[in-house]
Protein backbone atom coordinates (compact mmCIF):
# COMPACT_ATOMS: atom_id res chain seq x y z
CA UNK A 1 0.00 0.00 0.00
CA UNK A 2 1.16 3.41 -1.14
CA UNK A 3 1.83 6.28 1.46
CA UNK A 4 -0.97 7.99 -0.89
CA UNK A 5 -3.53 5.84 -0.20
CA UNK A 6 -2.90 5.31 3.43
CA UNK A 7 -2.65 9.10 3.88
CA UNK A 8 -6.23 9.26 2.56
CA UNK A 9 -7.43 6.60 4.74
CA UNK A 10 -6.02 8.64 7.86
CA UNK A 11 -7.24 11.81 6.73
CA UNK A 12 -11.09 11.47 7.83
CA UNK A 13 -9.86 9.67 11.20
CA UNK A 14 -7.44 13.35 11.48
CA UNK A 15 -10.54 15.38 10.64
CA UNK A 16 -12.42 13.76 13.20
CA UNK A 17 -10.32 14.46 15.99
CA UNK A 18 -9.54 17.88 15.10
CA UNK A 19 -13.08 18.58 14.94
CA UNK A 20 -13.85 17.10 18.43
CA UNK A 21 -10.29 19.00 19.89
CA UNK A 22 -12.28 22.11 18.65
CA UNK A 23 -15.43 21.47 19.67
CA UNK A 24 -13.71 20.50 23.65
CA UNK A 25 -11.86 24.17 23.29
CA UNK A 26 -15.16 25.97 22.23
CA UNK A 27 -17.19 24.52 24.98
CA UNK A 28 -14.08 24.80 27.62
CA UNK A 29 -14.52 28.28 26.70
CA UNK A 30 -17.32 28.40 27.37
CA UNK A 31 -16.94 27.06 30.81
CA UNK A 32 -18.29 24.18 29.93
CA UNK A 33 -16.60 20.66 30.50
CA UNK A 34 -18.55 17.53 29.02
CA UNK A 35 -16.62 14.94 30.72
CA UNK A 36 -16.68 16.94 33.93
CA UNK A 37 -20.53 17.30 32.94
CA UNK A 38 -20.28 13.45 32.51
CA UNK A 39 -19.18 12.22 35.90
CA UNK A 40 -21.74 14.92 37.87
CA UNK A 41 -24.32 12.49 36.07
CA UNK A 42 -25.48 9.49 38.73
CA UNK A 43 -25.48 5.89 37.60
CA UNK A 44 -29.20 6.12 36.92
CA UNK A 45 -28.96 9.08 34.67
CA UNK A 46 -26.17 7.77 32.95
CA UNK A 47 -28.05 4.44 31.86
CA UNK A 48 -30.75 6.59 30.53
CA UNK A 49 -28.89 8.82 28.63
CA UNK A 50 -27.20 5.85 26.93
CA UNK A 51 -30.72 3.82 26.21
CA UNK A 52 -32.92 6.61 25.47
CA UNK A 53 -31.56 8.24 22.79
CA UNK A 54 -30.55 4.62 21.08
CA UNK A 55 -34.32 3.60 21.77
CA UNK A 56 -35.64 6.67 20.82
CA UNK A 57 -33.76 7.06 17.72
CA UNK A 58 -34.97 3.44 16.53
CA UNK A 59 -38.20 3.82 17.51
CA UNK A 60 -38.10 6.76 15.76
CA UNK A 61 -36.38 5.13 12.36
CA UNK A 62 -38.82 2.17 12.65
CA UNK A 63 -41.64 4.13 12.93
CA UNK A 64 -41.13 6.47 9.74
CA UNK A 65 -39.89 2.91 7.82
CA UNK A 66 -43.84 1.34 9.02
CA UNK A 67 -45.87 4.27 8.42
CA UNK A 68 -43.98 5.52 5.24
CA UNK A 69 -45.18 1.87 3.89
CA UNK A 70 -48.55 2.05 5.12
CA UNK A 71 -49.07 5.72 3.68
CA UNK A 72 -47.22 4.72 0.64
CA UNK A 73 -49.65 1.31 -0.04
CA UNK A 74 -52.80 3.82 1.32
CA UNK A 75 -51.55 6.09 -1.66
CA UNK A 76 -51.42 3.25 -3.86
CA UNK A 77 -54.78 1.43 -2.87
CA UNK A 78 -56.66 4.86 -3.27
CA UNK A 79 -55.39 5.47 -6.64
CA UNK A 80 -55.60 2.15 -8.14
CA UNK A 81 -59.57 2.40 -6.58
CA UNK A 82 -59.94 5.73 -8.90
CA UNK A 83 -57.89 4.90 -12.31
CA UNK A 84 -60.22 1.39 -12.18
CA UNK A 85 -63.33 3.45 -11.61
CA UNK A 86 -62.17 6.03 -14.01
CA UNK A 87 -61.17 3.45 -16.82
CA UNK A 88 -64.85 1.53 -16.52
CA UNK A 89 -66.57 4.63 -17.03
CA UNK A 90 -64.13 5.74 -19.84
CA UNK A 91 -65.25 2.42 -21.23
CA UNK A 92 -68.78 3.26 -21.59
CA UNK A 93 -68.12 6.79 -23.18
CA UNK A 94 -66.50 6.62 -27.05
CA UNK A 95 -69.83 6.21 -28.77
CA UNK A 96 -71.87 8.40 -26.37
CA UNK A 97 -69.20 10.67 -27.30
CA UNK A 98 -69.02 10.24 -30.79
CA UNK A 99 -73.04 10.79 -31.61
CA UNK A 100 -72.83 13.92 -29.17
CA UNK A 101 -69.77 15.27 -31.24
CA UNK A 102 -71.72 14.19 -34.64
CA UNK A 103 -74.79 16.80 -33.08
CA UNK A 104 -77.10 13.64 -31.50
CA UNK A 105 -76.96 16.03 -27.91
CA UNK A 106 -75.73 14.95 -24.65
CA UNK A 107 -78.31 12.79 -22.86
CA UNK A 108 -76.46 9.18 -23.83
CA UNK A 109 -73.41 11.05 -21.96
CA UNK A 110 -75.58 12.22 -19.05
CA UNK A 111 -76.82 8.40 -18.60
CA UNK A 112 -73.65 7.04 -19.33
CA UNK A 113 -72.24 9.55 -16.28
CA UNK A 114 -75.58 9.44 -14.08
CA UNK A 115 -74.08 7.17 -11.23
CA UNK A 116 -71.48 9.25 -10.70
CA UNK A 117 -74.15 12.24 -10.18
CA UNK A 118 -75.59 10.57 -7.27
CA UNK A 119 -72.52 9.99 -5.93
CA UNK A 120 -71.32 13.04 -4.10
CA UNK A 121 -67.33 11.91 -3.31
CA UNK A 122 -66.33 11.80 -7.22
CA UNK A 123 -66.07 14.48 -9.63
CA UNK A 124 -65.92 14.41 -13.35
CA UNK A 125 -65.20 16.22 -16.22
CA UNK A 126 -65.43 14.81 -19.74
CA UNK A 127 -64.14 17.48 -22.56
CA UNK A 128 -63.52 16.45 -25.84
CA UNK A 129 -60.17 16.07 -27.89
CA UNK A 130 -59.03 19.97 -27.89
CA UNK A 131 -60.42 19.74 -24.02
CA UNK A 132 -63.95 21.66 -24.95
CA UNK A 133 -65.99 20.91 -21.79
CA UNK A 134 -68.68 18.48 -22.45
CA UNK A 135 -69.55 17.72 -18.76
CA UNK A 136 -68.64 17.84 -15.06
CA UNK A 137 -69.63 17.63 -11.97
CA UNK A 138 -71.96 20.58 -10.45
CA UNK A 139 -69.91 23.24 -8.35
CA UNK A 140 -66.77 22.38 -10.02
CA UNK A 141 -66.73 25.73 -11.56
CA UNK A 142 -66.34 24.96 -15.15
CA UNK A 143 -69.63 26.98 -15.79
CA UNK A 144 -67.63 30.15 -16.76
CA UNK A 145 -64.89 27.81 -18.47
CA UNK A 146 -65.31 26.95 -22.57
CA UNK A 147 -62.02 24.97 -22.07
CA UNK A 148 -60.61 23.19 -19.86
CA UNK A 149 -56.90 23.91 -18.36
CA UNK A 150 -53.87 22.25 -19.55
CA UNK A 151 -53.41 19.90 -16.62
CA UNK A 152 -50.63 17.34 -15.70
CA UNK A 153 -53.07 14.26 -15.85
CA UNK A 154 -54.37 15.55 -19.06
CA UNK A 155 -51.30 16.45 -20.57
CA UNK A 156 -50.51 12.94 -20.01
CA UNK A 157 -53.99 11.39 -21.23
CA UNK A 158 -52.89 13.24 -24.06
CA UNK A 159 -50.45 11.08 -25.21
CA UNK A 160 -52.47 8.10 -25.01
CA UNK A 161 -52.06 7.27 -21.19
CA UNK A 162 -54.22 7.35 -17.94
CA UNK A 163 -52.58 10.43 -16.29
CA UNK A 164 -52.87 11.33 -12.43
CA UNK A 165 -52.10 14.37 -10.97
CA UNK A 166 -52.69 15.69 -7.35
CA UNK A 167 -53.62 19.68 -6.59
CA UNK A 168 -55.88 21.30 -4.72
CA UNK A 169 -59.64 21.86 -6.09
CA UNK A 170 -62.27 24.05 -5.76
CA UNK A 171 -62.63 23.45 -1.57
CA UNK A 172 -59.05 24.20 -1.27
CA UNK A 173 -58.47 20.42 -0.81
CA UNK A 174 -56.27 17.75 -2.48
CA UNK A 175 -57.39 15.87 -4.86
CA UNK A 176 -56.70 12.95 -7.00
CA UNK A 177 -56.98 13.39 -10.63
CA UNK A 178 -57.40 10.49 -13.26
CA UNK A 179 -57.37 11.27 -16.82
CA UNK A 180 -58.26 9.00 -19.52
CA UNK A 181 -58.06 9.44 -23.56
CA UNK A 182 -61.69 8.02 -24.86
CA UNK A 183 -61.10 6.10 -27.77
CA UNK A 184 -63.67 6.09 -30.77
CA UNK A 185 -61.54 3.88 -33.72
CA UNK A 186 -58.57 4.55 -32.51
CA UNK A 187 -58.62 8.30 -32.35
CA UNK A 188 -58.78 10.03 -29.21
CA UNK A 189 -62.07 12.07 -29.61
CA UNK A 190 -61.94 13.37 -25.78
CA UNK A 191 -60.33 12.87 -21.80
CA UNK A 192 -62.23 11.58 -18.94
CA UNK A 193 -61.22 12.93 -15.79
CA UNK A 194 -62.43 11.52 -12.46
CA UNK A 195 -61.35 13.29 -9.07
CA UNK A 196 -62.00 12.31 -5.63
CA UNK A 197 -60.50 13.78 -2.35
CA UNK A 198 -57.99 12.89 -0.64
CA UNK A 199 -58.91 14.43 2.71
CA UNK A 200 -60.72 10.66 4.13
CA UNK A 201 -57.27 9.23 3.14
CA UNK A 202 -55.19 11.73 4.85
CA UNK A 203 -57.20 11.30 8.12
CA UNK A 204 -57.23 7.69 7.87
CA UNK A 205 -52.81 7.79 7.20
CA UNK A 206 -53.06 9.95 10.05
CA UNK A 207 -55.19 7.89 11.94
CA UNK A 208 -52.43 5.38 11.35
CA UNK A 209 -49.10 6.99 11.80
CA UNK A 210 -50.80 7.80 15.38
CA UNK A 211 -51.64 4.32 16.18
CA UNK A 212 -47.99 3.73 15.15
CA UNK A 213 -46.70 5.94 17.54
CA UNK A 214 -49.19 4.79 20.75
CA UNK A 215 -48.14 1.79 19.70
CA UNK A 216 -44.24 1.99 20.19
CA UNK A 217 -44.86 4.63 23.70
CA UNK A 218 -45.41 1.52 25.86
CA UNK A 219 -42.16 -0.13 24.51
CA UNK A 220 -40.07 2.72 25.24
CA UNK A 221 -41.72 3.31 28.82
CA UNK A 222 -40.63 -0.73 29.36
CA UNK A 223 -37.39 0.07 28.45
CA UNK A 224 -36.56 3.25 30.64
CA UNK A 225 -38.47 0.78 33.40
CA UNK A 226 -35.97 -2.04 32.22
CA UNK A 227 -32.97 0.63 32.65
CA UNK A 228 -33.97 1.50 35.84
CA UNK A 229 -34.39 -1.85 36.99
CA UNK A 230 -31.69 -2.85 35.89
CA UNK A 231 -29.67 0.76 37.25
CA UNK A 232 -31.53 -0.85 40.42
CA UNK A 233 -30.40 -4.19 40.92
CA UNK A 234 -26.51 -2.72 40.59
CA UNK A 235 -26.99 0.13 42.94
CA UNK A 236 -28.84 -1.52 45.53
CA UNK A 237 -25.65 -4.08 46.25
CA UNK A 238 -23.35 -1.05 45.55
CA UNK A 239 -25.54 1.70 47.95
CA UNK A 240 -25.48 -1.50 50.82
CA UNK A 241 -21.29 -1.89 50.05
CA UNK A 242 -21.23 1.82 50.80
CA UNK A 243 -22.75 1.66 53.70
CA UNK A 244 -21.43 -1.40 55.10
CA UNK A 245 -17.99 0.93 54.36
CA UNK A 246 -18.95 3.79 56.27
CA UNK A 247 -19.97 1.40 58.84
CA UNK A 248 -16.59 -0.14 58.98
CA UNK A 249 -14.95 3.37 58.55
CA UNK A 250 -16.79 4.54 61.90
CA UNK A 251 -15.46 1.63 63.65
CA UNK A 252 -17.92 -1.17 63.40
CA UNK A 253 -15.83 -4.41 62.70
CA UNK A 254 -16.40 -7.72 60.85
CA UNK A 255 -19.56 -5.68 58.88
CA UNK A 256 -20.60 -8.69 56.95
CA UNK A 257 -22.17 -8.22 53.48
CA UNK A 258 -25.37 -11.08 52.80
CA UNK A 259 -24.13 -12.76 49.27
CA UNK A 260 -27.33 -12.60 47.63
CA UNK A 261 -25.74 -13.32 43.75
CA UNK A 262 -23.41 -15.34 42.05
CA UNK A 263 -22.37 -12.64 39.25
CA UNK A 264 -19.47 -9.79 39.59
CA UNK A 265 -21.10 -8.24 42.39
CA UNK A 266 -21.59 -11.15 44.36
CA UNK A 267 -18.03 -11.42 43.47
CA UNK A 268 -17.56 -7.87 44.83
CA UNK A 269 -19.70 -8.79 48.12
CA UNK A 270 -17.25 -11.74 49.38
CA UNK A 271 -14.00 -9.78 48.35
CA UNK A 272 -15.54 -6.75 51.17
CA UNK A 273 -16.39 -9.71 53.47
CA UNK A 274 -12.89 -11.23 53.14
CA UNK A 275 -11.30 -7.65 53.56
CA UNK A 276 -13.26 -6.77 56.43
CA UNK A 277 -12.57 -10.56 58.44
CA UNK A 278 -8.93 -9.90 57.48
CA UNK A 279 -9.11 -6.09 58.61
CA UNK A 280 -11.30 -7.75 61.99
CA UNK A 281 -8.35 -9.95 62.39
CA UNK A 282 -5.38 -7.36 62.01
CA UNK A 283 -6.52 -4.52 64.24
CA UNK A 284 -7.61 -7.22 66.70
CA UNK A 285 -3.88 -8.65 66.68
CA UNK A 286 -2.61 -5.22 67.03
CA UNK A 287 -5.05 -4.19 69.84
CA UNK A 288 -3.74 -7.34 71.73
CA UNK A 289 0.08 -6.70 71.07
CA UNK A 290 -0.57 -3.35 72.42
CA UNK A 291 -2.45 -4.70 75.34
CA UNK A 292 0.31 -7.01 75.90
CA UNK A 293 3.32 -4.42 74.74
CA UNK A 294 1.77 -1.78 77.77
CA UNK A 295 1.41 -5.55 80.33
CA UNK A 296 4.58 -6.11 79.78
CA UNK A 297 6.25 -2.90 80.43
CA UNK A 298 4.10 -2.31 83.41
CA UNK A 299 5.68 -5.21 85.53
CA UNK A 300 8.94 -4.19 85.50
CA UNK A 301 7.45 -0.63 86.76
CA UNK A 302 6.24 -1.96 88.94
CA UNK A 303 8.63 -3.66 90.66
CA UNK A 304 11.39 -0.80 89.84
CA UNK A 305 8.59 1.36 91.62
CA UNK A 306 8.61 -1.01 94.85
CA UNK A 307 12.58 -1.22 94.80
CA UNK A 308 12.97 2.80 94.56
CA UNK A 309 10.66 3.15 97.19
CA UNK A 310 12.58 0.86 99.68
CA UNK A 311 15.46 2.53 98.99
CA UNK A 312 13.94 5.90 100.08
CA UNK A 313 13.33 4.40 103.36
CA UNK A 314 16.60 5.28 105.24
CA UNK A 315 16.94 2.47 107.12
CA UNK A 316 18.22 0.25 104.50
CA UNK A 317 21.56 -1.63 104.87
CA UNK A 318 24.27 -1.26 102.54
CA UNK A 319 24.13 -4.99 101.43
CA UNK A 320 20.26 -4.62 100.89
CA UNK A 321 20.81 -1.15 98.50
CA UNK A 322 23.40 -2.73 96.55
CA UNK A 323 20.78 -5.72 96.46
CA UNK A 324 17.78 -3.34 95.65
CA UNK A 325 20.23 -1.29 93.10
CA UNK A 326 21.47 -4.35 91.35
CA UNK A 327 17.99 -5.41 90.66
CA UNK A 328 16.51 -1.97 89.22
CA UNK A 329 19.17 -2.36 86.71
CA UNK A 330 18.08 -5.86 85.40
CA UNK A 331 14.97 -4.32 85.78
CA UNK A 332 15.74 -1.10 83.51
CA UNK A 333 17.68 -3.56 80.99
CA UNK A 334 15.32 -6.37 80.91
CA UNK A 335 12.76 -3.19 79.49
CA UNK A 336 15.58 -1.95 77.20
CA UNK A 337 15.32 -5.42 75.41
CA UNK A 338 11.60 -5.36 75.56
CA UNK A 339 11.69 -2.00 73.77
CA UNK A 340 14.26 -2.61 70.92
CA UNK A 341 11.98 -5.50 70.50
CA UNK A 342 8.85 -3.72 70.04
CA UNK A 343 10.84 -0.81 67.85
CA UNK A 344 12.34 -4.02 65.64
CA UNK A 345 8.96 -5.14 65.46
CA UNK A 346 7.68 -1.96 64.51
CA UNK A 347 9.91 -1.21 62.14
CA UNK A 348 8.93 -4.67 60.38
CA UNK A 349 5.69 -3.82 60.24
CA UNK A 350 5.68 -0.41 58.93
CA UNK A 351 8.06 -1.90 56.54
CA UNK A 352 11.25 0.07 57.55
CA UNK A 353 13.01 -2.67 57.90
CA UNK A 354 16.08 -2.99 55.17
CA UNK A 355 15.35 -6.94 53.56
CA UNK A 356 18.60 -6.57 51.35
CA UNK A 357 21.61 -8.34 51.64
CA UNK A 358 24.13 -10.96 51.19
CA UNK A 359 26.22 -12.97 53.81
CA UNK A 360 29.11 -14.14 51.23
CA UNK A 361 31.13 -16.14 53.22
CA UNK A 362 28.50 -18.11 54.53
CA UNK A 363 30.45 -21.02 56.36
CA UNK A 364 32.99 -18.15 58.32
CA UNK A 365 30.02 -16.02 59.54
CA UNK A 366 27.90 -19.37 61.08
CA UNK A 367 31.37 -20.23 63.17
CA UNK A 368 31.65 -16.77 64.18
CA UNK A 369 28.57 -16.80 65.69
CA UNK A 370 28.82 -20.22 67.28
CA UNK A 371 32.41 -19.22 69.05
CA UNK A 372 30.39 -16.65 71.31
CA UNK A 373 27.68 -19.08 71.82
CA UNK A 374 29.93 -21.89 72.62
CA UNK A 375 31.37 -19.96 75.48
CA UNK A 376 28.11 -19.23 77.00
CA UNK A 377 26.61 -22.60 76.83
CA UNK A 378 30.09 -24.10 78.41
CA UNK A 379 29.36 -21.40 81.28
CA UNK A 380 25.95 -23.15 81.97
CA UNK A 381 27.86 -26.60 81.67
CA UNK A 382 26.35 -27.93 78.45
CA UNK A 383 28.09 -29.47 75.56
CA UNK A 384 28.27 -27.09 72.29
CA UNK A 385 28.22 -29.59 68.86
CA UNK A 386 28.58 -27.73 65.44
CA UNK A 387 28.85 -29.72 62.09
CA UNK A 388 29.00 -26.41 59.76
CA UNK A 389 29.55 -27.29 56.05
CA UNK A 390 33.06 -25.47 54.75
CA UNK A 391 32.57 -23.22 51.37
CA UNK A 392 28.47 -22.73 52.05
CA UNK A 393 27.22 -20.76 49.27
CA UNK A 394 26.28 -16.52 49.78
CA UNK A 395 23.25 -16.41 51.00
CA UNK A 396 20.12 -13.78 50.58
CA UNK A 397 20.02 -11.91 53.92
CA UNK A 398 21.80 -9.47 55.73
CA UNK A 399 24.53 -9.97 58.13
CA UNK A 400 22.54 -7.90 60.55
CA UNK A 401 19.41 -10.20 60.36
CA UNK A 402 21.98 -13.60 60.02
CA UNK A 403 23.33 -12.77 63.06
CA UNK A 404 19.88 -11.92 65.05
CA UNK A 405 18.63 -14.42 63.53
CA UNK A 406 20.91 -16.89 64.89
CA UNK A 407 21.92 -14.96 68.47
CA UNK A 408 17.85 -15.55 68.93
CA UNK A 409 17.34 -18.85 68.05
CA UNK A 410 21.30 -20.41 70.21
CA UNK A 411 20.20 -18.29 73.11
CA UNK A 412 16.57 -19.89 72.82
CA UNK A 413 18.04 -23.09 73.29
CA UNK A 414 20.85 -22.29 75.92
CA UNK A 415 18.00 -20.49 78.31
CA UNK A 416 15.71 -23.35 77.65
CA UNK A 417 18.11 -26.30 78.05
CA UNK A 418 19.32 -27.31 81.95
CA UNK A 419 21.56 -29.78 80.69
CA UNK A 420 22.72 -31.59 77.92
CA UNK A 421 23.57 -30.33 74.55
CA UNK A 422 23.01 -27.20 72.43
CA UNK A 423 24.35 -27.58 68.52
CA UNK A 424 23.98 -25.86 65.08
CA UNK A 425 24.27 -27.69 61.91
CA UNK A 426 24.71 -25.98 58.70
CA UNK A 427 24.25 -27.91 55.46
CA UNK A 428 23.69 -26.71 51.34
CA UNK A 429 20.51 -28.64 50.24
CA UNK A 430 19.27 -27.51 46.66
CA UNK A 431 19.19 -24.04 46.05
CA UNK A 432 19.02 -23.65 50.03
CA UNK A 433 21.34 -23.60 53.29
CA UNK A 434 19.40 -25.11 55.43
CA UNK A 435 20.44 -24.45 59.56
CA UNK A 436 19.38 -25.95 62.03
CA UNK A 437 19.98 -25.12 65.99
CA UNK A 438 19.06 -28.13 68.50
CA UNK A 439 19.19 -28.92 72.09
CA UNK A 440 18.43 -31.61 74.16
CA UNK A 441 16.03 -28.44 76.36
CA UNK A 442 12.53 -28.60 77.84
CA UNK A 443 10.59 -28.81 74.10
CA UNK A 444 7.78 -28.08 73.68
CA UNK A 445 3.88 -30.12 72.56
CA UNK A 446 4.21 -30.61 68.81
CA UNK A 447 1.01 -28.96 68.36
CA UNK A 448 2.15 -25.95 70.04
CA UNK A 449 5.00 -25.54 67.33
CA UNK A 450 3.26 -22.92 65.18
CA UNK A 451 2.08 -20.58 68.32
CA UNK A 452 5.37 -20.08 69.19
CA UNK A 453 6.02 -17.77 66.68
CA UNK A 454 3.34 -15.83 68.05
CA UNK A 455 3.96 -12.22 69.56
CA UNK A 456 4.24 -12.31 73.28
CA UNK A 457 3.10 -16.19 73.17
CA UNK A 458 5.03 -18.01 76.16
CA UNK A 459 4.82 -21.58 76.92
CA UNK A 460 3.32 -22.23 80.08
CA UNK A 461 6.04 -24.64 81.57
CA UNK A 462 8.41 -22.18 80.86
CA UNK A 463 6.69 -18.67 81.94
CA UNK A 464 7.47 -18.23 85.32
CA UNK A 465 10.60 -20.54 85.29
CA UNK A 466 12.17 -18.65 82.10
CA UNK A 467 12.91 -14.79 82.00
CA UNK A 468 11.63 -13.65 78.56
CA UNK A 469 8.74 -11.61 76.32
CA UNK A 470 7.91 -14.02 73.91
CA UNK A 471 8.85 -12.02 70.69
CA UNK A 472 12.14 -13.13 70.11
CA UNK A 473 10.68 -15.60 67.68
CA UNK A 474 8.23 -13.33 66.52
CA UNK A 475 11.14 -11.55 64.85
CA UNK A 476 12.92 -14.02 63.39
CA UNK A 477 9.90 -15.50 61.66
CA UNK A 478 9.32 -11.74 60.84
CA UNK A 479 12.98 -10.95 59.19
CA UNK A 480 13.00 -14.37 57.65
CA UNK A 481 9.73 -13.61 55.78
CA UNK A 482 11.16 -10.53 54.49
CA UNK A 483 14.57 -12.26 53.19
CA UNK A 484 11.80 -15.26 51.51
CA UNK A 485 13.11 -17.73 53.91
CA UNK A 486 11.58 -20.12 56.02
CA UNK A 487 11.31 -21.15 59.57
CA UNK A 488 9.90 -24.07 61.58
CA UNK A 489 9.88 -25.37 65.01
CA UNK A 490 10.13 -29.24 65.93
CA UNK A 491 10.05 -31.15 69.32
CA UNK A 492 9.05 -34.40 70.35
CA UNK A 493 7.16 -33.28 72.85
CA UNK A 494 7.99 -31.71 76.51
CA UNK A 495 11.65 -32.34 78.00
CA UNK A 496 12.59 -33.65 74.87
CA UNK A 497 14.70 -30.70 73.17
CA UNK A 498 13.60 -28.94 70.37
CA UNK A 499 14.73 -28.48 66.62
CA UNK A 500 14.87 -24.84 64.79
CA UNK A 501 15.27 -25.27 61.23
CA UNK A 502 15.79 -22.53 58.86
CA UNK A 503 16.05 -22.48 55.21
CA UNK A 504 17.73 -19.53 53.69
CA UNK A 505 17.64 -19.10 49.87
CA UNK A 506 21.26 -19.32 48.12
CA UNK A 507 22.12 -15.50 46.61
N1 LIG B 1 14.73 -23.90 72.28
C1 LIG B 1 13.51 -23.94 72.81
N2 LIG B 1 13.09 -25.01 73.51
C2 LIG B 1 11.83 -25.04 74.03
N3 LIG B 1 10.95 -24.03 73.92
C3 LIG B 1 11.35 -22.94 73.24
C4 LIG B 1 12.63 -22.84 72.64
N4 LIG B 1 12.70 -21.65 72.03
C5 LIG B 1 11.53 -21.04 72.24
N5 LIG B 1 10.69 -21.79 72.96
C6 LIG B 1 9.31 -21.47 73.38
O1 LIG B 1 8.84 -20.46 72.54
C7 LIG B 1 8.47 -19.31 73.29
C8 LIG B 1 8.73 -18.08 72.50
O2 LIG B 1 10.13 -17.88 72.31
P1 LIG B 1 10.70 -16.44 72.09
O3 LIG B 1 12.14 -16.51 71.80
O4 LIG B 1 9.81 -15.78 71.12
O5 LIG B 1 10.40 -15.75 73.46
P2 LIG B 1 11.23 -15.80 74.79
O6 LIG B 1 12.49 -16.50 74.59
O7 LIG B 1 10.31 -16.36 75.79
O8 LIG B 1 11.45 -14.29 75.07
P3 LIG B 1 12.39 -13.28 74.29
O9 LIG B 1 11.46 -12.27 73.74
O10 LIG B 1 13.31 -12.74 75.33
O11 LIG B 1 13.10 -14.08 73.27
C9 LIG B 1 9.28 -19.43 74.54
O12 LIG B 1 8.67 -18.74 75.58
C10 LIG B 1 9.27 -20.90 74.76
O13 LIG B 1 8.07 -21.30 75.38
MG1 LIG C 1 13.86 -15.90 73.02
Amino acid sequence: MSFVKLGRIFAPSQWIKATLYNARRRLAALGVSWFGWLRQLSFRQRLLLTFLPIVVMGSVVQILIAGGQIQRVSMEFFQTQVEAEALKIAASLPEPMEHYLEGDGSDEIQSALSNLQYDAAWHYLLVDSNRRIIAYTLGDGYESQQVAEQTPDLTRAARGRTGVDIRPFVDGEDYLFVATPIFYEERAIGYFVLSRSLAPLYQEVHQQWLQLIMASLPVLLLIVAASLWIANTILRPIMALRNSALKMAQGELGVKMPIEREDELGDLSKSFNYMSEQLDKILTAQRSFVNNAAHELRNPLMTMRLRLDAMANQSLDEGQRAQYIADLRQEVSHMAELVTSLLTLARIDEGRHMAKGVVEETSTVLRDISRNWRIRAQQKGLSYETEIEDLLPAVAIADNDLRLVLNNLLGNAIKYTQRGTVGLKAQLNGDRVIIQVWDTGVGFEPLEAERLFERFYRDESVRHEYEGNGLGLAIVKAVLEQHGALIMAYSEGAQRGAWFTVQLPVA
